[in-house]
């Protein structure tokens, strides 16, 4: 797989990954072997998946050069600071044997807790010296991204969100655009959740391209210039959700699945949940 999209700093990331929760190590092993044999090179975990060491084992195993590797991972709000973020990678970076981080990502803002500001100092100091190579957040809201801009004058590369087609988020996905941050779907394939994969119209233009509905719903996610991470343990699934850089959906069938979300199904509220 090589398709990529270019973060604000240059760095180039994968067009999609592997997902990882929730997975322990060892399972979590296993599925980085696997999906770096069919082809994936983007891997995103978490501290709080508790999993980085089997990421790290998979990526030592795999046989696959390290720069050609994309490790993305993200930290709980113990780290909001600005040096506490650089003892979280200190940390993270022995569990995932890596030299540096591809992607470090805020995981949640907690706003209650009002220290993600100081964590991205913290983050724009550790890319400075190298030790990541692209920085972002996860779950932040326009008002959040606003927030770090107006204290540092950096916006992050990535926001990793909750996206698929019954929450498509359209308001954060045009502030997203208009500042050049790349958005990745969290939960790409609605989690698994067998009634979207079922919709007459993923079903529909699934037979009309020979493709399955996951694949339909993933190239809706790349047609909208979104990373989407779907989380699978099966080398079947694993090499059914890369094949999707082969086809194209028409701009009105993306439409018509973006109208599958009728505001009914609720994402997660980051001014509320978090870790
Ligand atoms: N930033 C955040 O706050 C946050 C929150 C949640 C998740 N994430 C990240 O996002 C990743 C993906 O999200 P997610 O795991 O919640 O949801 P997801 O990727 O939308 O869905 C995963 C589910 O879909 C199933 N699945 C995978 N491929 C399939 C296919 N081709 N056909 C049918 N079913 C398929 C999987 O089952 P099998 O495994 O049995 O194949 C699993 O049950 C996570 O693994 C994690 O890395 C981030």
């Amino acid at each position: 797989m090589t398709a990529t999209v270019d973060l604000a700093s240059g760095t180039r990331m994968p067009a999609l990954g592997l997902g990882t929760w929730p997975m322990g190590d060892d399972d979590t092993e296993r599925a980085v072997l696997d999906a770096a044999r069919a082809g994936y090179r983007l891997f995103d975990t978490a501290e709080n998946y508790h999993n980085e060491r089997g990421v790290g084992r998979g990526l030592r195993g795999c046989g696959v050069p390290r720069e050609e590797l994309f490790v993305t991972t993200k930290f709980n709000r113990a780290w909001h600071g600005e040096e506490l973020v650089r003892s979280y990678l200190e940390a993270s970076m022995k569990r995932l044997q890596v030299e540096y981080v591809d992607l470090l990502l805020i995981h949640w803002p907690n706003p209650s807790y009002d220290r993600y500001v100081q964590a991205w100092r913290g983050l724009i100091q550790l890319r400075d010296e190298g030790l990541v190579r692209a920085i972002g957040v996860s779950n932040f809201k326009p008002a959040h991204l606003e927030r770090l801009r107006e204290a540092t004058g950096v916006l992050p590369e990535v926001n990793q969100v909750q996206l698929h087609p019954y929450v498509t988020r359209p308001e954060e996905r045009a502030y997203h655009f208009q500042h050049g941050i790349v958005t990745e779907s969290w939960g790409p394939l609605g989690r698994g959740d067998a009634r979207l994969l079922q919709e007459p119209v993923i079903t529909t233009l699934a037979a009309q391209y020979g493709k399955t509905p996951a694949q339909i719903v993933l190239r809706w996610h790349l047609e909208l210039g979104l990373v989407p991470i779907p989380k699978t343990s099966s080398p079947e699934r694993m090499r059914e959700n890369l094949e999707v850089f082969d086809f194209a959906l028409a701009r009105d069938e993306v439409a018509a699945i973006s109208a599958l979300d009728d505001g009914s199904v609720m994402g997660v509220d980051s001014d509320v949940s978090g870790h």
